[in-house]
């Protein structure tokens, strides 16, 4: 009798990285993905990238695909992936739009889900969920109109003015005078019905990355120094001088503890899993207060996100082993719960 050996070989798990997307992030977004895909350690993950396009199109393997064919034709979907990888930033990617598209599929996806990310996606709600936790945000106004005698009842110049559901700062304006507000407000609402408005703060501006579902934990904070009068997107992607970073930030242990810890309870309250860089400005007298969460934070590998990992010792390959490890986790526990009848 032959025997046969009785090793198995491990299949590798294939994850399907999405990326690219309609928002102003696009290009964003691809320069991120490479870096995921680059990074992903091939002795464990097949992988396999689903782009889509500005336009809205979808592509897979060099094909163009409906987003139903990916996900819901039984043929494609259960023999290529275990896990997916949404690489997307912003409205469309980031604001749980492509996160709810993959839960109708029952597969699991890195980082939140559909709920927190249409909740960080949105400054408004996000900020109400803030402070309603009793966690420091700027002091700020959530407008549907040009309600030009509130503002000027509410803030002192300068103040900003930012579209309620967008990201690397399209929109955005600082404001120093009564003058310039009203073009403040018609520029945001270009961008989306809602706006928000906020009190300017005068400080540093620090970043921490969070990694985990139900028990996470925080990097080491960073310092991003603008040269611009904000970091706006012009600071953000068109000058290559736009910004200093300092990682880690340098600041007392005591504030690094304090920061960390704020930032790990503003996950929670906005019921982030896998991942988000939450990111605050620190007043002259020390005083903390948080600007945003960002759910699919830049991945590129100057990123903030992975730098942050990368200086408090975690190489952005194991990150991404994490992040992906985590998201078959969570699915697993929801799975008895939320794919009870599937
Ligand atoms: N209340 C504020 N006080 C001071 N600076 C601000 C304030 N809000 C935003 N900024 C500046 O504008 C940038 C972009 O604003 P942010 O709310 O982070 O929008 P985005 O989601 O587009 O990144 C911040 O990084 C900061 O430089
Ligand atoms: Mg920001």
């Amino acid at each position: 009798m032959i025997v046969k050996p009785r090793v198995m070989m491990q299949r590798k798990i294939r994850v399907g990285v999405l990326f690219g997307g309609q928002s102003e992030e696009h290009e964003v977004s691809i320069r991120s993905a490479q870096s995921v895909i680059e990074h992903l350690n091939r002795d464990k993950y097949e992988v396999y990238p689903i782009k889509i396009e500005k336009s809205g199109t979808w592509f897979f393997n060099d094909f163009q695909v409906s987003p139903e064919e990916i996900f819901f034709s039984p043929c494609v979907l259960k023999k290529t992936f275990d896990v997916i990888f949404p690489v997307l930033h912003g409205p469309y990617g980031e604001d749980g739009t492509v996160q709810g598209l993959i839960e109708l599929a029952h597969l699991p996806y890195v980082g939140s889900d559909h709920l927190s990310s249409a909740m960080c996606m949105d400054k408004g709600v996000m900020k109400d969920m803030l402070s309603g936790a009793g966690l420091p945000t700027p002091k700020s106004l959530f407008l549907q109109s040009f309600d030009i005698e509130k503002i000027l009842g509410t803030f002192a110049f300068p103040l900003f003015v930012k579209p309620a559901r967008l990201g690397s700062s399209v929109g955005i304006s600082k404001v120093h005078s009564k003058e310039e507000l009203f073009s403040a407000l018609e520029e945001s609402f270009k961008y989306d019905e809602r706006i928000v408005v906020e009190e300017g703060i005068k400080g540093q501006e620090l970043e921490v990355s969070i990694l985990g579902n139900l028990d996470p934990r925080a990097s080491l904070p960073g310092e991003i120094i603008p040269t611009h009068d904000f970091y706006s997107y012009e600071a953000k992607y068109l000058d290559e001088n736009g910004a200093r970073f300092i990682l880690p930030a340098k600041i007392s242990a005591e504030k690094t503890r304090e920061i960390q810890e704020l930032a790990i309870k503003a996950y929670k309250t906005m019921r982030c899993e896998g991942m988000a860089r939450v990111d605050f400005f620190m007043e002259k007298g020390g005083k903390l207060l948080i600007n945003e969460l960002n759910t699919i934070p830049g991945f590129t590998s100057i990123s903030l996100y992975p730098k942050l990992w990368e200086v408090s010792g975690l190489s952005y390959p194991s990150l991404l082993c994490e992040l992906i490890d985590l998201a078959i986790q969570r699915f697993n526990r929801l799975k008895p719960k939320m794919y009870a009848f599937h």
